[in-house]
Protein backbone atom coordinates (compact mmCIF):
# COMPACT_ATOMS: atom_id res chain seq x y z
CA UNK A 1 0.00 0.00 0.00
CA UNK A 2 1.82 3.58 -1.16
CA UNK A 3 0.47 5.87 1.41
CA UNK A 4 -0.82 9.37 -0.35
CA UNK A 5 1.41 12.39 -0.10
CA UNK A 6 -0.45 16.07 0.18
CA UNK A 7 -1.73 17.38 -2.73
CA UNK A 8 -2.40 14.25 -4.07
CA UNK A 9 -5.41 14.21 -5.57
CA UNK A 10 -7.25 10.95 -5.31
CA UNK A 11 -10.54 9.45 -7.09
CA UNK A 12 -12.16 7.88 -3.88
CA UNK A 13 -15.23 5.51 -3.35
CA UNK A 14 -16.89 6.94 0.02
CA UNK A 15 -18.32 4.11 1.98
CA UNK A 16 -19.39 5.44 5.33
CA UNK A 17 -19.66 8.91 7.09
CA UNK A 18 -17.39 9.45 10.02
CA UNK A 19 -18.26 11.31 13.22
CA UNK A 20 -17.82 14.93 12.57
CA UNK A 21 -19.24 14.65 10.10
CA UNK A 22 -16.76 13.58 7.00
CA UNK A 23 -17.30 10.50 4.53
CA UNK A 24 -14.63 8.03 4.52
CA UNK A 25 -13.20 6.34 1.52
CA UNK A 26 -10.18 3.84 1.20
CA UNK A 27 -7.29 4.06 -0.58
CA UNK A 28 -5.89 1.25 -1.31
CA UNK A 29 -6.55 0.23 1.87
CA UNK A 30 -5.45 3.16 3.64
CA UNK A 31 -8.32 5.51 5.37
CA UNK A 32 -9.25 8.76 3.58
CA UNK A 33 -11.92 11.27 5.59
CA UNK A 34 -13.36 13.97 3.00
CA UNK A 35 -15.77 16.56 4.27
CA UNK A 36 -18.69 17.45 2.31
CA UNK A 37 -19.21 13.97 0.72
CA UNK A 38 -22.15 11.10 1.31
CA UNK A 39 -21.55 7.60 1.41
CA UNK A 40 -22.03 6.14 -2.16
CA UNK A 41 -20.03 9.39 -3.67
CA UNK A 42 -18.11 8.64 -5.96
CA UNK A 43 -15.18 11.75 -5.49
CA UNK A 44 -11.73 13.73 -6.19
CA UNK A 45 -10.46 14.63 -3.54
CA UNK A 46 -6.97 16.73 -2.15
CA UNK A 47 -5.07 15.30 0.23
CA UNK A 48 -4.19 18.03 2.60
CA UNK A 49 -3.03 15.99 5.92
CA UNK A 50 -1.20 12.61 5.47
CA UNK A 51 -1.02 11.40 8.56
CA UNK A 52 0.57 7.49 9.09
CA UNK A 53 -3.00 5.61 9.51
CA UNK A 54 -5.09 7.66 8.22
CA UNK A 55 -5.54 10.90 5.56
CA UNK A 56 -7.95 14.20 5.29
CA UNK A 57 -8.84 15.10 1.94
CA UNK A 58 -10.68 18.31 0.53
CA UNK A 59 -13.21 17.56 -2.21
CA UNK A 60 -12.12 18.98 -5.64
CA UNK A 61 -15.58 17.22 -7.30
CA UNK A 62 -18.29 14.54 -7.16
CA UNK A 63 -17.47 12.59 -10.18
CA UNK A 64 -21.43 10.51 -9.42
CA UNK A 65 -23.04 11.16 -6.59
CA UNK A 66 -24.08 9.14 -4.43
CA UNK A 67 -27.94 8.06 -3.37
CA UNK A 68 -27.75 9.71 0.15
CA UNK A 69 -26.87 13.20 -1.59
CA UNK A 70 -29.27 15.85 -1.66
CA UNK A 71 -28.74 19.45 -2.26
CA UNK A 72 -28.58 21.68 1.08
CA UNK A 73 -31.17 23.87 1.46
CA UNK A 74 -29.03 26.77 2.82
CA UNK A 75 -26.97 28.72 0.61
CA UNK A 76 -24.19 29.10 3.18
CA UNK A 77 -23.35 25.94 2.92
CA UNK A 78 -20.40 25.17 2.83
CA UNK A 79 -18.71 27.80 3.62
CA UNK A 80 -20.21 28.33 6.90
CA UNK A 81 -19.10 25.96 9.57
CA UNK A 82 -22.03 25.49 10.94
CA UNK A 83 -24.33 22.46 9.87
CA UNK A 84 -21.60 19.72 8.17
CA UNK A 85 -24.36 17.09 7.18
CA UNK A 86 -27.21 19.08 5.27
CA UNK A 87 -25.78 17.78 1.73
CA UNK A 88 -26.69 14.10 3.21
CA UNK A 89 -30.61 12.64 3.34
CA UNK A 90 -31.64 12.63 6.80
CA UNK A 91 -32.67 8.73 7.24
CA UNK A 92 -28.46 8.28 6.13
CA UNK A 93 -27.32 10.85 8.35
CA UNK A 94 -29.27 9.72 11.51
CA UNK A 95 -28.05 5.89 10.75
CA UNK A 96 -24.67 6.80 10.85
CA UNK A 97 -25.28 8.44 14.24
CA UNK A 98 -25.88 5.48 16.08
CA UNK A 99 -23.34 3.28 14.09
CA UNK A 100 -20.54 6.07 14.99
CA UNK A 101 -21.90 5.59 18.77
CA UNK A 102 -21.34 1.78 18.00
CA UNK A 103 -18.12 2.46 16.82
CA UNK A 104 -16.64 4.27 19.56
CA UNK A 105 -18.35 1.89 22.40
CA UNK A 106 -15.87 -0.63 20.83
CA UNK A 107 -13.24 1.68 19.63
CA UNK A 108 -11.93 3.71 22.74
CA UNK A 109 -14.36 1.79 25.16
CA UNK A 110 -13.63 -2.05 23.75
CA UNK A 111 -17.38 -2.72 24.50
CA UNK A 112 -18.63 -4.50 21.73
CA UNK A 113 -22.43 -5.93 21.18
CA UNK A 114 -23.54 -3.32 23.01
CA UNK A 115 -27.56 -2.63 22.21
CA UNK A 116 -27.68 0.28 20.43
CA UNK A 117 -31.15 0.99 19.46
CA UNK A 118 -32.98 2.99 17.02
CA UNK A 119 -31.88 6.75 16.93
CA UNK A 120 -35.81 9.00 17.89
CA UNK A 121 -35.30 10.65 14.59
CA UNK A 122 -36.00 14.73 15.08
CA UNK A 123 -39.27 16.21 14.89
CA UNK A 124 -38.24 19.12 13.00
CA UNK A 125 -35.17 18.54 10.90
CA UNK A 126 -34.85 22.86 10.52
CA UNK A 127 -35.67 25.63 12.82
CA UNK A 128 -35.53 23.72 15.68
CA UNK A 129 -32.49 25.73 18.24
CA UNK A 130 -33.78 27.76 20.29
CA UNK A 131 -30.86 29.87 21.25
CA UNK A 132 -28.47 31.20 18.84
CA UNK A 133 -24.78 33.13 19.33
CA UNK A 134 -23.67 35.14 16.41
CA UNK A 135 -20.61 36.35 15.96
CA UNK A 136 -19.65 39.89 14.66
CA UNK A 137 -16.86 41.07 12.31
CA UNK A 138 -15.82 43.40 9.32
CA UNK A 139 -17.04 42.10 5.65
CA UNK A 140 -14.06 42.74 3.20
CA UNK A 141 -15.74 46.37 2.90
CA UNK A 142 -15.58 47.38 6.14
CA UNK A 143 -19.70 46.43 6.90
CA UNK A 144 -21.05 44.39 9.22
CA UNK A 145 -21.41 40.49 8.95
CA UNK A 146 -23.59 39.24 11.64
CA UNK A 147 -23.90 35.08 11.50
CA UNK A 148 -20.85 32.40 11.94
CA UNK A 149 -17.67 31.74 11.69
CA UNK A 150 -16.40 31.09 8.06
CA UNK A 151 -15.36 27.44 8.00
CA UNK A 152 -12.41 26.86 9.43
CA UNK A 153 -11.14 30.88 9.98
CA UNK A 154 -11.11 32.59 13.43
CA UNK A 155 -11.20 35.83 11.77
CA UNK A 156 -14.24 36.14 9.14
CA UNK A 157 -17.55 35.36 9.36
CA UNK A 158 -20.51 34.28 7.16
CA UNK A 159 -23.05 37.03 6.95
CA UNK A 160 -26.57 35.37 7.61
CA UNK A 161 -29.33 36.39 6.30
CA UNK A 162 -31.36 33.50 7.38
CA UNK A 163 -30.04 30.19 9.50
CA UNK A 164 -32.21 27.54 8.76
CA UNK A 165 -31.62 25.99 12.38
CA UNK A 166 -32.60 29.24 14.02
CA UNK A 167 -37.11 30.02 13.98
CA UNK A 168 -38.65 32.93 12.09
CA UNK A 169 -38.42 34.84 15.19
CA UNK A 170 -34.95 34.01 16.03
CA UNK A 171 -33.94 35.18 12.49
CA UNK A 172 -36.40 38.24 12.56
CA UNK A 173 -34.86 39.32 15.78
CA UNK A 174 -31.24 38.95 14.56
CA UNK A 175 -32.31 41.21 11.42
CA UNK A 176 -33.67 44.03 13.89
CA UNK A 177 -30.28 44.23 16.35
CA UNK A 178 -28.30 44.12 12.92
CA UNK A 179 -30.46 47.03 11.16
CA UNK A 180 -30.09 48.74 15.09
CA UNK A 181 -26.17 48.26 14.93
CA UNK A 182 -26.15 49.72 11.38
CA UNK A 183 -27.94 52.70 12.01
CA UNK A 184 -26.05 53.31 15.45
CA UNK A 185 -22.95 53.42 12.89
CA UNK A 186 -21.65 50.31 15.39
CA UNK A 187 -18.47 49.15 13.65
CA UNK A 188 -18.00 45.56 13.97
CA UNK A 189 -15.44 43.95 16.10
CA UNK A 190 -12.41 42.81 14.37
CA UNK A 191 -10.62 39.76 15.91
CA UNK A 192 -7.31 40.87 13.39
CA UNK A 193 -6.87 44.64 14.79
CA UNK A 194 -8.83 43.97 18.22
CA UNK A 195 -10.79 46.97 17.48
CA UNK A 196 -14.33 47.81 16.93
CA UNK A 197 -17.47 47.86 18.85
CA UNK A 198 -20.45 44.91 18.52
CA UNK A 199 -18.92 41.49 19.17
CA UNK A 200 -21.82 38.87 19.34
CA UNK A 201 -25.79 38.44 19.60
CA UNK A 202 -27.27 36.03 21.18
CA UNK A 203 -30.65 35.46 20.66
CA UNK A 204 -32.83 32.91 23.44
CA UNK A 205 -36.09 31.62 22.92
CA UNK A 206 -38.84 30.13 25.27
CA UNK A 207 -40.40 28.08 22.37
CA UNK A 208 -43.37 27.09 24.30
CA UNK A 209 -43.96 30.35 25.72
CA UNK A 210 -43.06 32.50 22.91
CA UNK A 211 -40.86 34.67 25.33
CA UNK A 212 -37.17 35.97 23.90
CA UNK A 213 -34.29 36.92 25.55
CA UNK A 214 -31.31 39.10 23.72
CA UNK A 215 -27.97 39.68 25.34
CA UNK A 216 -25.59 41.72 22.94
CA UNK A 217 -21.59 42.02 23.80
CA UNK A 218 -19.69 44.74 22.80
CA UNK A 219 -16.24 46.33 23.96
CA UNK A 220 -16.50 48.68 26.32
CA UNK A 221 -18.61 52.36 25.71
CA UNK A 222 -21.19 51.57 24.25
CA UNK A 223 -23.47 52.13 26.88
CA UNK A 224 -25.25 54.98 24.65
CA UNK A 225 -26.74 53.26 21.49
CA UNK A 226 -27.42 49.78 23.87
CA UNK A 227 -29.93 51.58 25.73
CA UNK A 228 -31.67 52.73 22.40
CA UNK A 229 -31.66 48.77 21.71
CA UNK A 230 -34.93 48.07 23.74
CA UNK A 231 -37.14 50.41 22.09
CA UNK A 232 -36.28 48.85 18.31
CA UNK A 233 -37.12 45.49 19.23
CA UNK A 234 -39.76 45.76 21.54
CA UNK A 235 -41.50 47.11 18.62
CA UNK A 236 -40.83 45.49 16.30
CA UNK A 237 -41.28 41.88 18.54
CA UNK A 238 -42.79 42.04 21.77
CA UNK A 239 -41.98 38.67 22.53
CA UNK A 240 -38.86 40.47 23.69
CA UNK A 241 -39.13 40.27 27.29
CA UNK A 242 -35.51 41.51 28.14
CA UNK A 243 -32.09 42.30 27.02
CA UNK A 244 -28.59 42.21 28.89
CA UNK A 245 -25.45 43.80 27.88
CA UNK A 246 -22.02 42.45 28.30
CA UNK A 247 -18.87 43.98 27.70
CA UNK A 248 -15.64 42.09 26.87
CA UNK A 249 -12.63 44.40 26.73
CA UNK A 250 -10.09 41.39 26.44
CA UNK A 251 -9.26 39.55 22.93
CA UNK A 252 -10.77 36.40 24.26
CA UNK A 253 -14.18 35.69 21.85
CA UNK A 254 -16.19 34.53 25.00
CA UNK A 255 -19.72 35.84 25.33
CA UNK A 256 -19.82 34.43 29.56
CA UNK A 257 -18.42 35.39 32.62
CA UNK A 258 -18.45 38.62 31.56
CA UNK A 259 -19.53 41.94 33.65
CA UNK A 260 -23.08 42.23 32.42
CA UNK A 261 -26.13 44.90 32.93
CA UNK A 262 -29.69 44.31 32.56
CA UNK A 263 -30.83 46.85 30.38
CA UNK A 264 -34.13 46.43 29.67
CA UNK A 265 -37.10 44.00 30.98
CA UNK A 266 -35.41 40.62 33.05
CA UNK A 267 -32.53 38.15 32.41
CA UNK A 268 -34.76 35.28 32.18
CA UNK A 269 -37.33 33.38 30.24
CA UNK A 270 -39.53 31.04 30.83
CA UNK A 271 -39.66 27.39 28.69
CA UNK A 272 -42.44 24.79 29.46
CA UNK A 273 -41.16 21.23 28.71
CA UNK A 274 -42.19 17.50 29.93
CA UNK A 275 -45.06 19.19 31.65
CA UNK A 276 -42.78 21.39 33.83
CA UNK A 277 -42.53 25.86 33.56
CA UNK A 278 -38.81 26.33 33.87
CA UNK A 279 -37.47 29.81 34.62
CA UNK A 280 -34.22 30.00 32.36
CA UNK A 281 -31.55 32.73 33.24
CA UNK A 282 -29.29 34.16 30.29
CA UNK A 283 -26.41 31.94 32.15
CA UNK A 284 -27.72 28.86 32.64
CA UNK A 285 -27.68 25.86 30.40
CA UNK A 286 -30.94 25.02 28.48
CA UNK A 287 -30.82 22.03 25.81
CA UNK A 288 -31.17 23.78 22.53
CA UNK A 289 -33.62 22.17 20.91
CA UNK A 290 -37.05 22.22 23.29
CA UNK A 291 -39.44 19.85 21.33
CA UNK A 292 -36.98 17.32 21.17
CA UNK A 293 -36.00 17.91 24.48
CA UNK A 294 -39.62 16.37 25.58
CA UNK A 295 -38.39 12.71 23.36
CA UNK A 296 -34.43 13.12 25.63
CA UNK A 297 -36.48 13.30 28.55
CA UNK A 298 -39.17 10.68 28.04
CA UNK A 299 -35.88 8.39 27.28
CA UNK A 300 -34.28 9.38 30.61
CA UNK A 301 -37.52 8.54 32.10
CA UNK A 302 -37.45 5.14 30.97
CA UNK A 303 -33.90 4.58 31.23
CA UNK A 304 -34.31 5.44 35.53
CA UNK A 305 -37.79 3.11 35.81
CA UNK A 306 -38.72 5.08 38.67
CA UNK A 307 -41.17 3.48 41.11
CA UNK A 308 -42.00 6.11 43.21
CA UNK A 309 -39.55 5.19 46.08
CA UNK A 310 -36.77 5.95 45.39
CA UNK A 311 -33.66 8.84 45.74
CA UNK A 312 -33.15 10.12 42.07
CA UNK A 313 -29.44 12.35 41.75
CA UNK A 314 -29.85 14.59 38.84
CA UNK A 315 -26.18 15.79 38.34
CA UNK A 316 -25.52 18.23 36.19
CA UNK A 317 -28.76 19.67 36.15
CA UNK A 318 -28.80 22.64 34.79
CA UNK A 319 -31.52 24.53 35.89
CA UNK A 320 -33.44 21.18 37.66
CA UNK A 321 -35.44 19.94 33.91
CA UNK A 322 -34.75 16.29 34.76
CA UNK A 323 -35.09 16.09 38.50
CA UNK A 324 -38.15 18.04 38.29
CA UNK A 325 -40.02 16.60 35.49
CA UNK A 326 -39.20 13.12 37.51
CA UNK A 327 -39.92 14.34 41.09
CA UNK A 328 -43.53 12.66 40.85
CA UNK A 329 -42.21 9.15 40.45
CA UNK A 330 -39.42 9.67 42.91
CA UNK A 331 -39.41 9.89 47.17
CA UNK A 332 -36.41 12.47 47.31
CA UNK A 333 -34.50 14.11 44.08
CA UNK A 334 -30.86 15.67 44.84
CA UNK A 335 -29.61 18.08 42.43
CA UNK A 336 -25.89 19.14 41.74
CA UNK A 337 -25.02 22.04 39.41
CA UNK A 338 -21.86 24.21 39.37
CA UNK A 339 -23.29 27.46 37.66
CA UNK A 340 -24.94 29.00 40.88
CA UNK A 341 -27.93 31.17 38.01
CA UNK A 342 -28.61 27.94 37.39
CA UNK A 343 -28.91 26.20 41.05
CA UNK A 344 -30.91 29.58 41.81
CA UNK A 345 -33.34 28.79 38.63
CA UNK A 346 -33.50 25.08 39.78
CA UNK A 347 -34.88 26.03 43.33
CA UNK A 348 -37.36 28.67 41.81
CA UNK A 349 -38.40 26.23 39.29
CA UNK A 350 -38.70 23.01 41.74
CA UNK A 351 -41.16 25.14 43.89
CA UNK A 352 -43.06 26.71 40.77
CA UNK A 353 -43.82 23.51 39.47
CA UNK A 354 -45.46 22.23 43.48
CA UNK A 355 -42.16 19.66 43.56
CA UNK A 356 -41.01 19.63 47.12
CA UNK A 357 -39.21 16.51 46.82
CA UNK A 358 -36.20 18.51 45.56
CA UNK A 359 -33.22 19.91 46.54
CA UNK A 360 -30.54 22.22 44.79
CA UNK A 361 -27.10 22.12 45.28
CA UNK A 362 -24.46 24.49 43.97
CA UNK A 363 -21.31 22.91 43.14
CA UNK A 364 -19.04 20.29 41.49
CA UNK A 365 -20.55 17.14 41.07
CA UNK A 366 -17.28 15.14 42.58
CA UNK A 367 -16.30 17.58 44.87
CA UNK A 368 -20.39 17.85 46.68
CA UNK A 369 -20.85 14.27 46.09
CA UNK A 370 -17.52 13.54 48.64
CA UNK A 371 -17.77 16.64 50.80
CA UNK A 372 -21.44 15.65 51.55
CA UNK A 373 -21.51 12.08 51.89
CA UNK A 374 -23.34 10.70 54.82
CA UNK A 375 -25.55 13.76 54.73
CA UNK A 376 -27.29 12.99 52.05
CA UNK A 377 -29.56 10.11 50.93
CA UNK A 378 -27.82 7.60 49.27
CA UNK A 379 -28.82 7.10 45.87
CA UNK A 380 -31.13 4.34 43.87
CA UNK A 381 -31.08 5.98 40.70
CA UNK A 382 -28.13 8.39 39.58
CA UNK A 383 -28.47 10.37 36.27
CA UNK A 384 -25.35 12.35 34.70
CA UNK A 385 -26.01 14.66 32.29
CA UNK A 386 -22.17 16.11 31.58
CA UNK A 387 -20.93 18.89 29.26
CA UNK A 388 -19.01 17.51 25.97
CA UNK A 389 -15.52 16.75 27.89
CA UNK A 390 -17.66 14.04 29.57
CA UNK A 391 -16.72 12.86 33.54
CA UNK A 392 -14.00 14.22 35.39
CA UNK A 393 -12.02 10.79 37.06
CA UNK A 394 -12.90 11.93 40.59
CA UNK A 395 -16.85 11.85 39.47
CA UNK A 396 -16.25 8.54 38.34
CA UNK A 397 -14.81 7.51 41.40
CA UNK A 398 -17.44 9.24 43.61
CA UNK A 399 -20.01 7.20 41.57
CA UNK A 400 -18.68 4.13 41.94
CA UNK A 401 -18.58 4.29 45.53
CA UNK A 402 -22.19 5.52 45.64
CA UNK A 403 -22.45 2.28 43.76
CA UNK A 404 -26.62 3.17 42.51
CA UNK A 405 -28.31 -0.03 41.33
CA UNK A 406 -29.40 2.26 38.11
CA UNK A 407 -27.16 4.96 37.03
CA UNK A 408 -28.91 6.93 33.40
CA UNK A 409 -26.20 8.03 31.26
CA UNK A 410 -26.60 10.99 28.98
CA UNK A 411 -24.57 11.86 26.41
CA UNK A 412 -23.55 14.50 24.13
CA UNK A 413 -20.57 13.22 22.91
CA UNK A 414 -19.87 9.97 22.19
CA UNK A 415 -16.07 9.50 22.52
CA UNK A 416 -16.01 10.59 26.40
CA UNK A 417 -18.93 8.55 26.79
CA UNK A 418 -17.59 5.73 25.18
CA UNK A 419 -14.12 6.19 28.21
CA UNK A 420 -16.99 7.09 30.66
CA UNK A 421 -18.84 3.95 29.95
CA UNK A 422 -15.84 1.54 30.08
CA UNK A 423 -14.87 3.00 33.62
CA UNK A 424 -18.30 2.33 34.96
CA UNK A 425 -18.38 -1.15 33.01
CA UNK A 426 -15.10 -1.74 34.61
CA UNK A 427 -16.21 -0.82 38.30
CA UNK A 428 -19.38 -3.63 37.84
CA UNK A 429 -21.74 -1.94 35.89
CA UNK A 430 -23.84 -3.38 33.05
CA UNK A 431 -24.46 -1.42 30.10
CA UNK A 432 -28.10 -2.37 29.24
CA UNK A 433 -28.84 -0.08 26.51
CA UNK A 434 -27.96 3.07 24.52
CA UNK A 435 -30.43 5.48 22.76
CA UNK A 436 -29.54 8.11 20.15
CA UNK A 437 -31.67 10.96 20.23
CA UNK A 438 -31.31 13.26 17.10
CA UNK A 439 -31.51 16.80 19.14
CA UNK A 440 -29.27 18.13 16.14
CA UNK A 441 -30.13 17.51 12.85
CA UNK A 442 -28.22 18.49 9.92
CA UNK A 443 -25.00 18.77 12.45
CA UNK A 444 -22.54 15.49 13.37
CA UNK A 445 -23.36 15.96 17.07
CA UNK A 446 -24.88 12.82 18.89
CA UNK A 447 -27.23 12.87 22.04
CA UNK A 448 -27.79 9.51 23.37
CA UNK A 449 -29.29 7.97 26.85
CA UNK A 450 -28.03 5.18 28.15
CA UNK A 451 -28.82 2.75 30.91
CA UNK A 452 -26.44 1.33 33.17
CA UNK A 453 -27.57 -1.19 36.23
CA UNK A 454 -25.38 -2.80 39.02
C1 LIG B 1 -25.25 19.20 29.28
S1 LIG B 1 -25.71 20.32 30.56
C2 LIG B 1 -27.07 19.46 31.26
C3 LIG B 1 -28.10 20.31 31.94
C4 LIG B 1 -29.43 19.67 32.29
N1 LIG B 1 -29.32 18.31 32.75
C5 LIG B 1 -30.44 19.79 31.15
O1 LIG B 1 -30.95 18.77 30.69
O2 LIG B 1 -30.71 20.92 30.73
C6 LIG B 1 -24.39 20.15 31.66
C7 LIG B 1 -24.51 20.97 32.92
O3 LIG B 1 -23.43 20.62 33.80
C8 LIG B 1 -22.96 21.78 34.46
N2 LIG B 1 -21.60 21.45 34.91
C9 LIG B 1 -20.46 21.45 34.19
N3 LIG B 1 -19.44 20.99 34.93
C10 LIG B 1 -19.93 20.67 36.13
C11 LIG B 1 -19.36 20.12 37.33
N4 LIG B 1 -18.07 19.80 37.39
N5 LIG B 1 -20.16 19.92 38.39
C12 LIG B 1 -21.49 20.24 38.32
N6 LIG B 1 -22.07 20.75 37.22
C13 LIG B 1 -21.31 20.96 36.14
C14 LIG B 1 -23.10 22.86 33.41
O4 LIG B 1 -23.15 24.14 34.00
C15 LIG B 1 -24.42 22.47 32.73
O5 LIG B 1 -25.50 23.09 33.36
Amino acid sequence: MERPRRDDVLELDVHDLAFGGAGVARHDGYVVFCRDTAPGDHVRARVVKARRRFAEADLVEVVTPGPGRIAPPCPYVPRCGGCRLQHVEYALALAAKRDQVAEHLARIGHLEGVDVREPDAAIEPFGYRNKMEYSAAPGPDGALHLGFHVRGRWDEIVDVEACLLASALGNAVRETVRAWAVAEGLTPYDQRSHTGQLRHVLVREGVATGQVLVSVVTSPGVEEPVDRLPAALTAAHPEVVGLVHSVNDGVAEVTSGLPTRLVHGRDWIEERVAGVTLRLSAAAFFQTNTRMTETLYARVAEAAGLDGNQVLYDLFAGVGSIGIALAKGAREVVAIEIVEEAVADAERNAAANGVANHTAIAGDVGVVLRERKGELPEPDVAIVDPPRGGLAGRAIRRILELAPPTLVYVSCQPATFADNAAKFVEGGYTLEWVRPVDMFPQTPHIEAVARFVR
